[in-house]
């Protein structure tokens, strides 16, 4: 039988470097929250493939839903040959997305993608090109979500040029105030700059879209204030810019809502998914506004593996699952408990500036000390490997590489969570050990 490092041999020699690795292991099996590797190491997965599992790995009815599709028709094209999973998937979607007004989706096959065509329908529809999208924002690999991705190191470097007309306003980074104001006091002012920005870098006479996170998931979990999203949306209105809600990350209950936006009561214009919409089968979307869906031109949407037979039944599952099993209840109840756990290793350990998120979508920025906010990249990076080396997958981001973020299956067992938080706590103990 083939051993992790035989087959770490066999993936350096055969594969780029590029596409990146966080454990130097490869998984034999995965049921709920636990991986298996081929050697029959176990390990408690907080990162659920980049919080694409919310419902579990294996879960008994996914694995249903994927059986009985592939055993039917694995492949026609929607284009070519239209199934009903396709078009039960975006009632469903419609009928869930916030919004009171008539909505349509349409599917792709990865979060990049389903940006990309948010921003093709917004250009379509406005006739304008322009693009306001924000500090720390991810929104994928392609040109257009690369040149709209935040970080330069390692997603933009050496990789240009990028795509025009797109611009870049400070975010709602209350914990780094980039105005250096805090809140409640600052009355959300970082919204209110949008004005001042549409006159000194993006005329709104030329903008197409404000595209944001909900919360920032690679820049680092972070989380605006109830005003923040309400104020944004206003302001786009009135000069009739959509506003493209990115939930690849955030959505699928994750926050304990099936779309993180609803925490801030705005209906966006419109929203892409992907990640824990089917379990881990390719599948995104763009879900919004039916009369902005439908203006561009037949044939002018699409891709050749859009909404898949067997991610479309998949998602189907996830959602089943969502409503029918509670799980966004669960949901909720996890992000509870996670909520009380961290911040009570706040309290343990100075190196915790901030704990920040909603429901399961918690993070926990690291500081070298609580009055400056120097961020503890490094020792991040050993808590990491140390978590690793003890069994609990765990994941960092933000800019500085200095936030870890929960992304666990909300099926998580109470077992296996305190596990992980055990291991977590070892490692926290591990790092402020060593740099003492
Ligand atoms: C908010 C957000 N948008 C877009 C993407 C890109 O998704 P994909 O990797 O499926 O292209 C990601 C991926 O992490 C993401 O977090």
């Amino acid at each position: 039988m083939a051993d992790n490092k035989a087959l770490l041999a066999r993936r350096e020699k055969n594969i780029p470097r590029g596409p990146f690795n966080v454990i130097p292991a490869f998984a034999q099996k995965a049921e709920g929250a636990r991986i298996t590797d081929v050697e029959g190491n176990e390990y408690i997965d907080f990162a659920g493939g980049i919080g694409v599992n919310n419902v579990g790995h294996a879960h008994p009815e996914i694995v249903r839903a994927i059986q009985d599709q592939a055993e039917k028709f694995t492949h026609t094209c929607f284009h070519i040959f239209m199934y009903e999973s396709y078009v039960e998937l975006a009632e469903r979607l419609n009928e869930l997305a916030p919004g009171d007004f008539d909505k349509m989706s349409f599917f792709l096959s990865s979060g990049a993608e389903a940006v990309e065509n948010a921003v093709k329908i917004a250009r379509y529809n406005s006739e304008r090109s322009g693009i306001i999208c924000f500090q720390n924002g991810f929104h994928g690999r392609t040109l257009l979500t690369m040149s709209m991705t935040s970080k330069i190191k390692p997603y933009k470097f050496g990789f240009g040029p990028f795509a025009p007309e797109v611009y870049r306003m400070p975010f709602a980074y209350c914990y780094r105030c980039p105005f250096g104001l805090k809140h409640p006091s600052c009355d959300v002012a970082c919204a209110d700059y949008l004005e001042e920005f549409f006159i000194s870098y993006a005329a709104p006479e030329h903008t197409a879209a404000i595209v944001a996170e909900p919360i920032q998931g690679e820049g680092g979990f972070i989380t605006p204030p109830p005003e923040y999203f309400p104020r944004l949306k206003k302001i786009a209105d009135k000069y009739g810019i959509k506003l493209i809600i990115d939930e690849v990350q955030s959505g699928f209950g994750r926050t304990g809502k099936l779309f993180a936006i609803d925490h801030w009561d705005v209906a966006p214009d419109l929203i892409t998914t992907a990640k824990s919409l089917a379990a881990g089968l390719p599948l995104a979307a763009v879900t919004g506004r039916a009369e902005l869906l439908n203006a561009p031109h037949v044939g002018g949407l699409g891709g050749t593996y859009g909404g898949n037979p067997v991610a479309c039944r998949a998602a189907l599952a996830v959602l089943d699952i969502l409503q029918n099993d509670g799980l966004l209840k669960r949901g909720q109840e996890l992000g509870e408990k996670l909520g009380k756990k961290l911040l009570k290793l706040q309290d343990e350990f100075e190196i915790i500036g901030e704990v920040r998120g909603k429901g399961a979508m918690l993070g926990m920025e690291l500081v070298k000390d609580r009055e400056k906010k120097t961020p503890a990249t490094e020792e991040t990076k050993k808590l990491i490997s140390r978590c690793h080396e003890n069994g609990l997958i765990l994941l960092a981001c933000g800019n500085f590489g200095n936030v870890l973020r929960t992304l666990m299956p909300l099926t998580i067992s109470d077992e296996d969570l305190d596990r992980g938080l055990n291991i977590l706590r070892d490692g926290l103990l591990h790092i402020t050990e060593n740099s003492a």
